[in-house]
């Protein structure tokens, strides 16, 4: 079984790394202006609702927070209550009055209404079903709503660098952020049957996918 699939595992995983969260983060080379580009492709504005799937600190909350203001809401979901507490100083030091935190399950997770954007932030690669956890909440977003995926993967010019590296890359991301090397991301997102728009940061080892739900 892919233990990524096993939520209890992955919660205990993420609880442990929250302390070296920020610093594994500078070690992968995370882009910041693809968090940028993310939050912008979710076309979001005044009033709208965003579900942030696995919002882990909550790197991108300040931004979503002013994009939607007063009128609108931001859901932050992540398993991981060490996470979530860091998340949470955010809200309070910056007053972010309309983020709410749940610690929960995505596969637990109905919204009373349909939402405007979902936002899996570095989450999908961590999940051991991503055309699951795809699914479950392509159903929750409303026609004319944007889903933005920000990912990452080995990047291909560099096979020849990473390939004689694998077991020890498997073993790192098994060990920190979770990332799975042998899942299709893109794969999974075009199952949706949408169209995806992507951009690519890093030679191609980070990406933000952006699919807009017409019917
Ligand atoms: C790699 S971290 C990304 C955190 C943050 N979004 C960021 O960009 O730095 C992935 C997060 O997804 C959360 N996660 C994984 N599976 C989940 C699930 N089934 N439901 C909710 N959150 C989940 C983990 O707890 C973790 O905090």
């Amino acid at each position: 079984m892919n233990r990524r699939s096993d939520t209890h595992w992955v919660k205990r995983r993420f609880d442990r790394i929250t302390p070296y969260y920020p610093w594994i983060e500078r070690l992968l080379l995370v882009p910041q202006n693809a968090r940028r580009r993310a939050v912008e492709g979710l076309q979001l504005g005044p009033g709208g609702h965003v579900l942030v799937v696995g919002c882990g600190q909550g790197p991108s909350l300040e931004a979503l927070s002013k994009l939607v203001g007063p009128e609108g809401s931001v859901v932050g979901l992540d398993l991981s209550g060490k996470m979530l507490q860091r998340a949470q100083r955010i809200v309070e030091q910056k007053a972010l009055s309309n983020v709410e935190l749940l610690q929960q399950n995505l596969f637990q997770h109905t919204p009373e209404e349909p939402v405007d954007a979902v936002f899996f932030e570095f989450s999908l690669s961590s999940f051991g079903d991503p055309h699951r956890g795809l699914k479950h909440t392509w159903s929750h977003l409303k026609v004319g709503g944007w889903m933005v995926v920000l990912d990452g993967q080995l990047p291909p010019k560099l096979r020849w660098l990473t390939r004689p590296l694998m077991p020890l890359i498997r073993w790192t991301l098994e060990r920190t952020v979770l990332g799975d090397t042998d899942m299709r991301p893109i794969e999974a997102l075009e199952q949706l049957g949408s169209e995806v728009h992507l951009e690519w940061f890093r030679r191609r080892t980070y990406f933000v996918a952006q699919l807009l739900k017409s019917q």
